[in-house]
């Protein structure tokens, strides 16, 4: 990715939300239908040319997941606009580039009730700021009872292909998917917010106002090519990833199959199914585990009959468990298709008289003992698949302006971070907030406690990124200028 430098863009611009609400009323959501030909107004007094478009941007949201989508949308919901969004392809993030083939954990319903929770998201699925949807009061409610089918019926092809379904089970992503790019567009052509691909690089924060310097890399031609803005706000949607480090032990020529890939019927099939006789080690008993053990044994079971399969685990099958008005274990159960598909075929009671019995070898063993598990089984292994988690994607770096490096705490209960504030002398001083940056997403969620057994989880998934974006975005609007 190169540098590039920014070209001033002289075309006019929107208002942002908070001088047209002010000069036109609350009722008006949006004062204008924006398209690619919109006219646009920028304030050439105080644009400068490390400004981009605006002079100070009300926000700065890194990623366009679903998590990005969802700061985005509740920012302009809060009337928080010049949102600059910073994404490297805005195309959905990691489920529609790796996961459209996954069957999803959640019911269809929560991703329609994501889908329309907030007002932009509303008017970005009618394809129409101005119609219908957009004259509807502003709530924080998303759409509930008898307006419901009505709010629904102006939502575009997309939305209405996921309300076909049976709202009570789970879809394959692709449908979620869909979903997202349709936001994403809709998001895009609102006005108050500008779109640059591109990567956040780095953000300096000046303390004495609470302002941001942020750097972006651009690639390509895009209409802005901004590369330097100052914000008041930075919103780290940055996403995660699988991890595959080196195992403790490998024999020579094992290699890694990496789990998005593995998590891909199409893509496994098209790498295994040139192949002789095959094994691959998967390791993990969670979500990812099951469905890559899923995928390999349906492949086994049609394409490849040389395929076998060593499943490492170092703990039994943990399921969701539906309680009266909670779910426990909500979000490291297995829930779904996968969970129903590992009860019929990988418990010690119904494995052995499996249809995968003969293809799947379960191996066992303690936290701990994983080099000797894997020095026992490993060898004539061709493949290791590790479904063992994710972790944060690399985040842009952060310093202040008198060059001390800021290295994050992320707050999972108040969606903040914090930071080591040198004091007045220079030297290290007390944990302080880091003023207006927030996190949410995969690499951010919210903590919770699991109301039946008492342990804590992460809150990962679309409808519950909404949720405590909801709640902590409330907060976000108390940044001194
Ligand atoms: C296999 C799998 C299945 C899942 N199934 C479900 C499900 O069924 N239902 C559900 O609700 N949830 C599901 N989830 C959970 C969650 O919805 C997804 O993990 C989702 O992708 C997380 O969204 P995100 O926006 O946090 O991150 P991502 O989707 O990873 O998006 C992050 C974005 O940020 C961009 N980015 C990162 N750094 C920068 C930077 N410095 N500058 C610019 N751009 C940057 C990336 O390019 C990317 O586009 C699933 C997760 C996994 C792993
Ligand atoms: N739509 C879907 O169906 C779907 C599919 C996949 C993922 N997801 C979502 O994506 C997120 C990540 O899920 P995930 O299943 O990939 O990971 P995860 O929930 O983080 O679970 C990782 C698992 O790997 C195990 N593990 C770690 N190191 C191991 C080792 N060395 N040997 C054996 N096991 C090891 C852990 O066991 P310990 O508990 O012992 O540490 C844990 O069970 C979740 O939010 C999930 O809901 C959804």
């Amino acid at each position: 990715m190169r540098l590039k430098k920014r070209s001033l863009n002289t075309e006019r611009k929107t208002p942002p939300l908070s001088q047209s609400s002010a000069q036109s009323g609350q009722s008006r959501l949006y004062s204008a239908v924006t398209s690619s030909s919109t006219i646009r107004r920028v304030d050439s007094r105080n644009a400068t040319p490390d400004s981009g478009l605006y002079d100070v941007y009300g926000a700065v949201v890194v990623g366009a997941g679903p998590a990005g989508i969802t700061a985005v949308g509740n920012l302009l919901e809060n009337r928080i606009d010049r949102i600059l969004w910073v994404d490297h392809a805005f195309d959905g993030g990691r489920v529609n580039q790796y996961y459209r083939e996954v069957p999803s954990n959640t019911k269809a319903k929560l991703f329609i009730e994501f889908a329309t929770a907030v007002a932009p998201f509303r008017e970005s699925a009618s394809g129409s700021p101005s119609g219908d949807l957009a004259k509807e009061q502003r709530t924080s409610e998303g759409i509930s009872g008898a307006t419901k089918s009505d709010k629904l019926r102006d939502l575009s092809d997309k939305l209405l292909d996921l309300q076909r379904l049976d709202q009570e089970s789970g879809c394959h992503l692709r449908y979620a998917a869909d979903l997202l790019l349709m936001l994403t567009e809709g998001l895009k052509r609102t006005p108050g917010v500008i779109a640059q691909t591109g990567q956040v690089t780095s953000a300096t924060l000046h303390e004495s106002t609470a302002t941001w310097a942020i750097d972006v890399s651009t690639e390509g031609d895009s209409p802005q090519n901004i590369t330097s803005v100052q914000a008041q706000r930075l919103i780290l949607c940055t996403g995660s990833s699988p991890i595959d480090p080196p195992l403790p032990y490998e024999p020579g020529g094992l290699k890694h199959l990496h789990l998005d890939t593995a998590l891909s019927p199409t893509k496994l099939s098209e790498l295994l199914s040139p192949l002789g006789p095959t094994t691959v080690a998967v390791i993990g008993a969670s979500h990812s585990a099951v469905l890559v053990l899923w995928n390999l044994a349906n492949l086994a079971l049609t394409s490849k009959p040389n395929l076998k399969v060593k499943w490492f685990t170092r703990h039994p099958l943990r399921y969701a468990e539906y309680e009266d008005g909670f779910i426990a274990r909500d979000n490291t159960g297995l829930k779904g298709e996968a969970a129903q598909w590992a009860r019929n075929n990988l418990e010690p009671e119904t494995m052995p008289d499996s249809l995968i019995s003969g293809m799947i070898t379960k191996i066992t063993y303690n936290k701990g003992d994983e080099e000797s598990a894997y020095r026992e089984h490993l060898s004539g292994t061709s493949f290791v698949v590790q479904a063992i988690g994710y972790h944060r994607d690399p985040l842009p770096t952060l310093r202040t302006s008198s060059g001390q490096k800021i290295e994050p705490l992320f707050d999972h209960n108040e969606g903040v971070f914090h930071y080591m504030k040198q004091n007045a002398s220079g030297s290290i001083g007390e944990l302080a907030v880091l003023p207006g940056v927030y996190g949410a997403g995969i690499a951010f969620p919210e903590k919770v406690v699991d109301k039946k057994y008492g342990h804590e989880e992460m809150n990962v998934g679309f409808y519950k990124f909404m949720q405590a974006v909801k709640k902590w975005s409330k907060g976000w609007k108390a940044v001194a200028v």
